[in-house]
């Protein structure tokens, strides 16, 4: 798995995935026309509010999208009072390409993310699952993900917030099963780390 940076040209096949039936129930909330989609995205790319967003690349194939930003800059956790917020990134991710669900890529694509990207900036990472999405409280608690709170919002939603430390030891360990399983990689996390 790797990661490039989201760029203008990625916005076709991103407005697609956000309109598939599983992205749109857990992530997008509605139908969203390449319009909204390019006016959501751009300042992302153009990097002005602080969110980081990147294509999961599954060896030759784009299979979905991640984001990381500072935790304490995200609206939902306001109400959190958590010490350890302040060393957090929040994430949101899907995998928008259907052939790809349900093999397990999921685990795969977090860990990866966290230890090449996030782990050099953060010792933290939240996420905010909502309280009935299954499938993704799954994925995140199979990477030692732990519930840590339940937040209410002004949408009638109730999601639940996990972290996970992002250990040194954990993300040396992650870059060696990456190794092992695609000898190549090696050149392509140096290449994601600048
Ligand atoms: C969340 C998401 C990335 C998970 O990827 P996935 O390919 O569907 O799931 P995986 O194959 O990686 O499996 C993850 C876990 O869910 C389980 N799972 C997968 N599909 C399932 C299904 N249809 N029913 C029940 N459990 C399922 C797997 O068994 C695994 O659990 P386990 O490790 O305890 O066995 C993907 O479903 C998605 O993009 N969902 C929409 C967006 C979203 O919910 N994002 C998260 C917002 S916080």
């Amino acid at each position: 798995m790797n990661f490039r940076p989201l760029d203008f040209s990625d916005l076709p096949l991103v407005h697609k995935w956000l309109n598939t039936s599983h992205v749109k129930r857990w992530y997008s909330k509605k139908a969203m026309s390449y319009e909204e989609t390019y006016a959501k995205y751009k300042p992302y790319i153009l990097k002005k509010n602080g969110i980081d967003g990147f294509v999961a690349w599954y060896h030759d194939t784009p299979i979905g999208y991640v984001q990381y930003f500072p935790a304490t800059s995200f609206y939902k956790l306001n109400t959190l009072k958590h010490p350890k917020l302040k060393k957090a990134a929040g994430l949101d991710m899907f995998i928008g390409e259907e052939l790809y669900l349900g093999r397990g890529l999921s685990r795969k694509l977090i860990q990866s993310f966290l230890s090449t990207v996030v782990a050099h900036e953060y010792s933290y990472c939240v996420v905010d699952p909502e309280v009935d999405n299954l499938i993704a409280k799954k994925a995140y608690m199979g990477v030692c993900f732990k519930k840590i709170d339940k937040v209410h919002t002004c949408e009638g939603e109730t999601h639940e917030i996990f972290m996970s430390p992002l250990l040194r030891k954990f993300v040396n360990q992650v870059r060696q099963d990456t190794k092992k399983s695609h000898p190549t990689n090696k050149r392509k996390l140096i290449l994601k780390n600048v």
